[in-house]
């Protein structure tokens, strides 16, 4: 199968003519929905003044609307349905079947049901993969004919001639409410990015409620903070991170670092998961509108062959995104003193700590280090080398990153993290 992250032109010039400087002033759009926050978005009774239900409802002109949600967030579905039944005589139809990852056969039968039923309004309630599958299944109800895997970031996705997405996040780390990007599985375990010339993928309203998020499990919680803090340091370390973007991931990440032990360890308690919902969300807008980075391409590879949870790969890899980019950049020491970890006099120990402080995290959180302790056989693995070499490349998180590594580099990335060592970056390989 060939994607549109596959060719030659864009992995060749597209990823130096992102990192070029003297583009990096040329424009700088950013995009994000319009967002809600709090614990009264869905109430049965209208107060004195609109409120998100009157605002969203006012997008259904056809009074029908589409739930795409998954066979656990579907509880969610009466408490989201009721004000909008109730106040605004909106029906609803619920596809509840997204699955992990968003593969593509689920999309496209999505897609099907969402003809069938021509809503103009579709809720995304779940994950990143309910949201993410919404997204894929509204650009296929919009189109049809459309090829998901050759939709490169130079073709416009024309939607919002049938429908608006809203999207409502029952956990806290993808930031796709907030993204312009759907992640898509493919049978042959490529996990593809999809979001066109303009993120028309940013949904047009993200419904925040923690209560949603109340009661995940103590792993799902982790992994997908883990998630959230990855998108915040990637967004912040991407050559195309401008102030705006910055800013947000900088409190993004200390948000994490404050919030995501206490979200873990009980997750009853309301207020971590208010403030890891708000972390999650923030971070996913330097993501979507300055970058991803190689943990993300590293992850995207490892958790597509290996089914292993998204947010736990991608931070698995963080510190070694962190080593890489240091070759390129110091831009890391101001984390390192957001975080409280700078050593004045020392680049190096500052970073030394930065990266313990994530790895402290994780040990913290019960989360892998080394691709051995997340469940991947050193069989499967040498078996899968050469596919895992190739298909990384690929990846644009990769090839937008600061510069490319090459064959060498690369394997000795995966080589360290399959044992959870960090690199040694006085080696040959990194000079
Ligand atoms: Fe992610």
């Amino acid at each position: 199968m060939s994607y549109w992250s596959h060719e030659y032109l864009l992995r060749n010039w597209g990823g130096p003519m992102v990192q070029a400087e003297f583009l990096k002033e040329a424009q700088r759009p950013f995009f994000v929905p319009r967002i809600f926050s709090g614990l009264n978005l869905f109430l049965d009774k209208a107060g004195l003044l609109p409120d998100a239900v009157d605002l969203v409802a006012k997008e259904c002109k056809t009074k029908k609307a589409f739930i795409v949600t998954d066979d656990y967030a579907v509880r969610f579905a009466p408490k989201v349905m009721s004000p909008y039944e109730k106040r605004h005589g909106i029906k609803f139809e619920i596809w509840d079947k997204a699955r992990p990852d968003a593969p593509i056969d689920t999309v496209m039968e999505c897609a099907r049901k969402m003809r069938e039923f021509g809503p103009d309004l579709i809720f995304a309630i779940g994950g990143g993969s309910s949201m993410d599958t919404a997204k894929g299944a509204w650009l296929l109800y919009e189109h049809p004919e459309a090829n998901i895997e050759i939709l490169s970031p130079l073709m416009p996705l024309n939607l919002r001639n049938k429908a608006r997405l809203v999207a409502i996040p029952t956990t806290s780390g993808t930031g796709s409410e907030v993204s312009g990007v759907a992640v898509i599985s493919f049978p042959d375990g490529v996990k593809l990015g999809v979001g066109g010339a303009l993120p028309e993928f940013v949904p047009d309203f993200a419904l925040l409620d923690p209560t949603l998020t109340v009661g995940m499990p103590p792993q799902l919680t982790a992994g997908t903070g883990g998630d959230a803090l990855a998108h915040a340091v990637d967004g912040f370390m991407a050559p195309r991170a401008d102030e705006l973007n910055q800013a947000i991931a900088l409190k993004a990440i200390k948000m994490v670092f404050e919030w995501l032990p206490r979200a873990y360890q009980n997750g009853h308690d309301l207020m971590p998961r208010i403030k890891m919902q708000q972390a999650a969300m923030m971070a996913g807008m330097p993501l979507s509108n300055a970058g991803s980075g190689i943990s993300h391409a590293l992850g995207h590879t490892i958790g597509g062959l290996f089914h292993i949870h998204h947010g736990a790969m991608v931070l698995l890899f963080l510190p070694y995104e962190l080593q890489v980019y240091s070759k390129a950049t110091d831009r890391y020491l101001e984390i390192c003193d957001a975080l409280g970890v700078r050593e004045q006099s020392s680049s190096v120990q500052s970073l030394a700590n930065l990266i313990a402080k994530i790895r402290g995290l994780m040990s913290e959180l019960n989360l892998p280090l080394g691709l051995k302790d997340a469940g991947v056989s050193r069989h499967d693995f040498d078996k899968k080398i050469d596919f895992i070499l190739d298909q990384t490349p690929t990846d644009p998180a990769f090839y937008f990153g600061w510069f490319d590594l090459n064959r060498e580099q690369l394997m000795d990335v995966f080589l360290c993290a399959y044992e959870g060592k960090l690199l040694d970056m006085k080696s040959e390989i990194w000079r």
